[in-house]
């Protein structure tokens, strides 16, 4: 493994944050390292709400479930899937208006994701820690309203960075032989792969320094997204001018 490789393997999410700051110009870098993702079609179809103003952050917290780290973050950022831009650019071309396509929420989406994703790691080359924020997902229109995002533009999730005052273990990941299949989907392997992986995040979970519990992945994992259905958001999108047809 090379270096690159090496940090990505370590990552893990950090919610614990020193107090210091981090640098304007570091900032700035992160923020181009994640603009250098591939991005579907080139529409580059992403925003990045930087929120400095403490009360909005409270606000934001509290609505994703008091995710405190939130509030203690050196820095929070609202990643946000923009078709504003190229709503404006298709105009301006002849293309005529967006009209909510569900492949363009999917395109947008993606492109966020990508970007974040490169932002995440150039942060932790830096030596930040960072976390995702889905939770913001919980009650979206607060994030709307105290950003003030226009149509065409929707807060995919956010993003927490600072110095990490505590570190969690590297969290196993399913062995790239469950994850990876050759030609074909391989189903009947399905229920002894996420057998065996119970047993490792059993062990692992049971084992790990910082709050060690006697879990599995399954049970944890599907009550969490069984438990985050979130029936809102197709509403909530289509009046972002998203998921129309
Ligand atoms: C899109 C996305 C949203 C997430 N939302 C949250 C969140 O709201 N709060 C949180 O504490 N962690 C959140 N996470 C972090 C995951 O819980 C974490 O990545 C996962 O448990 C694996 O742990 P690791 O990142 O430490 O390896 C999110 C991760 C992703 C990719």
């Amino acid at each position: 493994m090379n270096e690159v490789m090496k940090l990505m393997q370590s990552h893990n999410s950090v919610r614990s944050y020193t107090g210091e700051s981090i640098d304007e110009t570091m900032l700035e870098e992160i923020i181009a390292c994640g603009q250098a993702a591939a991005s579907s079609s080139f529409i580059q179809a992403y925003s990045i709400i930087r929120v400095t103003d403490q009360d909005k952050r409270r606000l934001i917290a509290e609505a994703s479930g008091g995710q405190s780290w939130i509030i203690d973050a050196a820095e929070f950022l609202v990643l946000c899937a923009d078709m504003q831009r190229v709503n404006y650019a298709s105009q301006k071309s002849g293309q005529g208006e967006l009209q909510g396509y569900t492949e363009h929420f999917l395109a947008a989406t993606v492109d966020t994701a990508l970007m974040a994703q490169n932002m995440m790691l150039a942060a932790e080359s830096c030596g930040l820690g960072c976390v995702f924020i889905g939770g913001i997902r919980n009650d979206p229109q607060v994030t709307v309203d105290a950003l003030q995002l226009p149509e065409h533009v929707y807060p995919a999730f956010g993003f927490c960075l600072g110095w990490p005052a505590q570190r969690n273990a590297v969290k196993p990941r399913m062995p790239v032989s469950s994850v990876l299949h050759q030609n074909t989907y391989d189903l009947e392997a399905v229920s002894s792969q996420v057998d065996e992986y119970d047993s490792l995040m059993a062990e692992y979970y049971g084992s790990r320094y910082s709050n060690a519990k006697s879990s599995d992945w399954s049970a944890p994992t599907t009550r969490a997204i069984q438990g985050k259905r979130r029936e809102h958001m197709l509403a909530f999108l289509q009046a972002r001018g998203f998921l129309k047809r």
